[in-house]
């Protein structure tokens, strides 16, 4: 093994109530090198994180850093002997611009108070150095989510700590971005620097990391080095079995169009120099799935939320069933069964200060509506039909709060809100992110399910992987357009190069 490690955390418990997140974890971090965490949705995975970073108190066990047991008072604590988290949930102040997220808290004072310039400057080194093209001054609300996932790599990186913990840092990055950190992360380990590594993108994973470790229900499974592990290795040790993700549903027949996009246009609002979705023309038959498949940027979310009613269109029009939804709200394409589980599940998928339930009959509402009353007895049952359909791990009832559950577990819930409103219609805007494999395999076999009864379904993704194993027919789009389209029997490579992606050989 390595030299003596930098932290240790010795026999970790955490409960809440009766949950037992971990079960007398014992964890090491060594200098300079990347360990992976991995483990399904709810494993233990950010709690462990928090712990070692301050941000929650353990309810027994040790950490010793240096050799030496600490106790953290809180996360400035623990910031301040070296170690930081970028935290799987965005902590961005939205309505605050770049420079002051990243010096919250830790303002450079000059002679005549905070040194803006100063920061200004800082920041524009650690856009530089992350490779990507913000103004510090924008406000942090008109960057798009991979943007914030950057802000708080660069906060974190303007730290300087000696452990970099990592909580799911890529899953709104394009690819490009994810190499440009992969490049930040083998120079900080070249000096010495710790990162602990968190994703659900197990192959991107593998390519940083060092020490692989698996944690399952609270408790360390599995601890390898690099050299003695492959795919293969992290699933079964996460799920306890291996699978794949499988082919698209097959075996009946499509019905008629459910969806059809025609013409349609959003305009160049974030300034990138053309039209973010350009005269698109694209139709879904019901049980038909696609897959829209694109770099970031290619103009996937602005087309999904212009058909589900949160952005107009500048031309063309959308028809459900053969009905133009011009005009209608978001609320009315729900009512006549277009739904939208949307790419950023914290702004806009969940109400954060409701429980599991009320998160998860929220849209549906209106089929509980008798006359001026909700029927409760309808809605609990669909409450539990929900968890239990899309395996939230969380009490039936569903009275936690949301913010309880882990982020996977948060982000199956947004999809139980969606289907619980049997739709004909599902456009889903990557809704794999965080979510484990098993998860995305239930996730899969739920489409897989509607779509035989009749659900037509788009599901944006940046995963080749995911389009090869779900899709009737992927579609790649860049700027704004079609570039191509592809059944699933075709080679990664070829959707790739049709999304102007660089393919590695
Ligand atoms: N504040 C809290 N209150 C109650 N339970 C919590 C709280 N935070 C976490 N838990 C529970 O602890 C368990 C572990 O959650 P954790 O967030 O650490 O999982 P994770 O491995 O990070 O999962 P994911 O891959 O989904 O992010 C889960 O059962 C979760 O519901
Ligand atoms: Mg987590």
């Amino acid at each position: 093994m390595t030299a003596q490690p930098v932290l240790s955390a010795r026999n970790i418990a955490k409960a809440y109530g009766n949950i037992h997140a971990l079960k007398g974890v014992n964890f090491d971090i060594h200098p300079g090198q990347v360990t992976t965490l991995f483990g399904e949705n709810g494993a233990g995975k950010s709690t462990l994180m928090k712990i070692l970073s301050g941000v929650v108190k353990p309810t027994s066990g040790e950490i010793v850093l240096d050799g030496a047991a600490v106790t953290f008072a809180n996360s400035t604590d623990a910031r301040n002997r070296g170690i930081s988290i970028i935290h799987q949930e965005l902590s961005l102040a939205r309505n605050m611009n770049v420079r002051d997220n990243i010096f919250m808290g830790r303002e450079i004072i000059g002679r005549s108070g905070v040194d803006f310039a100063e920061e200004e400057r800082q920041t524009r080194l650690l856009m530089a150095e992350l490779e990507e093209d913000i103004d510090p001054l924008t406000p942090v609300e008109e960057l798009r989510l991979g943007q914030q996932q950057i802000v708080e790599i660069a906060r974190a990186l303007s730290v300087n700590s000696r452990i970099l913990i990592m909580d799911e840092p890529t899953s709104a990055l394009s690819a490009t971005e994810v190499e440009v950190l992969f490049k930040v992360i083998r120079d900080l380990t070249a000096r010495g620097v710790s990162i602990v590594y968190i994703s659900h993108h197990l192959e991107e994973a593998l390519q940083i990391t060092h020490h692989a470790v698996v944690l399952r229900d609270g408790a360390m499974t599995a601890y390898a080095k690099r050299s003695e592990i492959d795919l293969e290795w992290i699933v079964r040790n996460m799920v306890g079995e291996n699978f794949d993700l499988g082919s698209p549903p097959e075996g009946y027949a499509m019905g008629e169009t459910a969806l059809s996009i025609e013409n349609l246009s959003v305009p160049d609002a974030a300034g990138v120099g053309f039209s973010v979705v350009d005269r698109l023309s694209l139709s879904v038959k019901a049980g038909e799935i696609i897959c829209i498949y694109g770099l970031m940027g290619a103009g996937r979310t602005e087309l999904l939320e212009c058909v589900a009613g949160r952005l107009a269109p500048s031309g063309g029009r959308v028809m459900l069933q053969g009905r133009d939804v011009a005009g209608l709200t978001i609320a009315q394409r729900i009512a006549r069964g277009l739904v939208l589980v949307p790419e950023d599940r914290q702004r806009d998928g969940l109400v954060q200060t409701m429980s599991v339930g009320q998160n998860l009959s929220l849209a549906s509402i209106g089929a509980f509506t008798k006359g001026l009353f909700t029927s409760r007895k309808a809605e609990t049952a669909v409450v539990a039909e929900a968890i239990r359909k899309v395996t939230v791990k969380t009490d039936a009832s569903g009275a936690a709060p949301i913010g309880s559950l882990s982020g996977g577990n948060q982000q199956k819930v947004v999809i139980g809100k969606m289907l619980a409103t049997n739709p004909k219609v599902i456009v889903l805007d990557e809704p794999s992110r965080g979510i484990d494999i098993g998860a995305k395999a239930e996730v899969f076999r739920l489409l897989a399910e509607g779509a035989k009864q009749g659900l037509a379904v788009i599901y944006s993704t940046s995963e080749v992987g995911e389009c090869l194993s779900i899709a009737h027919r992927i579609i790649v789009m860049h700027r704004g357009r079609i570039s191509a389209e592809f059944d699933h029997t075709v080679a990664k490579e070829k959707i790739m190069a049709a999304s102007g992606e660089a393919v590695a050989h």
